[in-house]
């Protein structure tokens, strides 16, 4: 058993800190905000994630989880201390590295007997060299330490499973004894045979960056191909499908829709652009596909107003405002976009999502807020589906045409049932998937 420091309560610091625990070692998750620290004894979680409330719950009755604010204490008894702190996107387009960099100075300063420094949060590649200059410089005990990069892969809304059933694990380390001590602390995942790759630091650091741009680029280049399918008569779902089988593309994140969104792939996407600029290399495929993502967000829109005609005065439920389903996070969600055309061409916005709503009205206090689609729907010109929350899924066609006062639909998120929705009567559109709507 280990005892760990986890720097940072957001979506990866609480999951693999929680997780951790879970594996059986004595984990601290640690953060300089009070509040959230106070939330987390009394039990109370602050992000909306599947199965967490539960997997923290087991832990700290197990007394193998606890939280704390007091991190150089925590820092100085522990055999393994995890960077999770944020790295928003800098000015320039670049990560900024401030909180990392603070929290290295405090560990240089805290860390007392031979310590394994990991970082897990999302950093540009180099990062790893700059937080080992900074906790040797502030390193006045003399305390042996070695670093590593084990970079996290889950997705928000499946944080706790793909923490536990990770695809790999990566592990960049400078030295035989940090790698045993890594592998050591993810025993679990090792006697379940999940792969792990052992590299440098260098090496675990871009593998980052390279897996969340190509799949960014992955989606860029199928919403792309929607766009093809919409304009030749071709069916995307079908083109993706049999794209999919053969295993050198594979089916997954062949997903079109309204642009990805969320707090890593425009911001990684971007950042590895600028970082590969900066030592004179053109990532032209990435930067492409950031072109493409801002283009499909706004292509939603005109979409939109080729349904409605002139937005002004009309009434549109937009349904679903996270960035995708099972998360309350609205970072970079493609309905801020839509919500902002609308209200900028001078349309009611009526909103709804099952769990973040509250985000969105932080963002954006002009959209009016309701509790469920029904009540969302009714009385409105339009609605536009933009994230595929199950309830959207099963809605009530039927029950929706009649709350409204005309019969029109943007699925940017191609979930509705098409034959159901010409049945109805519906003037509607998808992404990609014209020709069925011509078919069906
Ligand atoms: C992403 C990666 O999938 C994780 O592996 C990674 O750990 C994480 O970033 C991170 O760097 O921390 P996440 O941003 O939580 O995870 O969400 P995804 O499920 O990857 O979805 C991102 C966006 O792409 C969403 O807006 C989603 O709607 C969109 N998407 C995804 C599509 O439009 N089509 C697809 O086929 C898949």
């Amino acid at each position: 058993m280990k005892r760990i420091a986890v720097i940072g309560t957001g979506y990866v610091g609480l999951v693999s800190g929680a997780g951790i625990s879970d594996f059986g070692h004595r984990v601290i998750c640690c953060d300089i905000d009070k509040t959230k620290i106070e939330k987390l004894t009394r039990g109370q979680i602050p992000i909306y994630e599947p199965g967490l409330d539960a997997l923290i719950a087991r832990n700290v009755i197990a007394g193998r989880l606890s939280f704390s604010t007091a991190i150089e204490k925590e820092v100085a008894q522990a055999d393994v201390v995890y960077i999770a702190v944020g790295t928003p996107q800098g000015e320039n387009g670049a990560a900024d590295l401030t909180a990392v960099k603070t929290v290295a100075g405090t560990l240089g300063k805290s860390i007392k007997d031979y310590t394994v420094i990991c970082t897990k949060s999302t950093v540009p590649i180099g990062t790893g060299k700059i937080v080992q200059k900074i906790i040797k410089e502030n390193n006045t005990n003399g305390a042996t330490f070695d670093y590593v990069s084990n970079p996290e892969f889950l997705r928000e809304g499946a944080a706790v499973k793909d923490f536990m059933h990770p695809d790999r694990i990566v592990i960049g380390a400078t030295g035989q004894k940090a790698f045993d001590v890594m592998e050591d602390i993810y025993r679990p995942l090792y006697i379940r045979e999940t792969p792990f790759i052992l590299t440098s630091v260098e090496s675990a650091e871009t593998i980052k960056y390279a897996s969340n741009a190509f799949l960014a680029l992955k989606i860029s280049y199928i919403n792309e191909i929607s766009n093809l399918c919409d304009a030749v008569g071709a069916d995307v779902h079908t083109v993706a499908k049999a794209m999919g089988i053969d295993g050198r593309i594979s089916p997954k994140f062949l997903h079109p829709g309204p642009g990805f969104g969320g707090s890593c792939f425009p911001k990684d996407a971007s950042a590895l652009v600028t970082m590969a600029e900066d030592v004179g290399v053109s990532i032209n495929t990435v930067r492409a596909a950031i072109q493409t993502n801002e283009f499909q967000k706004e292509l939603m829109f005109s979409k939109l107003k080729k349904l409605v005609g002139n937005v002004a005065g009309k009434t549109v439920a937009v349904l679903g405002l996270a960035f995708k389903p099972e998360t309350d996070d609205v970072r970079e969600s493609p309905a801020i976009n839509m919500v902002n055309n609308l209200l900028a061409n001078g349309a009611r916005v009526k909103a709804y999502d099952p769990v973040a709503g509250e985000n969105m009205k932080v963002l954006i206090p002009e959209i009016d807020l309701y509790v469920s689609w029904e009540d969302t729907v009714t009385d409105a010109d339009a609605f536009v589906i933009m994230t595929e929350w199950n309830e959207f899924r099963s809605m009530d066609l039927e029950l929706a045409k009649n709350a409204m006062t005309e019969a029109i639909v943007l699925d940017t998120r191609n979930i509705l049932n098409i034959s159901e929705l010409k049945r109805l009567g519906f003037k509607f559109d998808n992404v990609g998937r014209k020709v069925l709507s011509d078919q069906l």
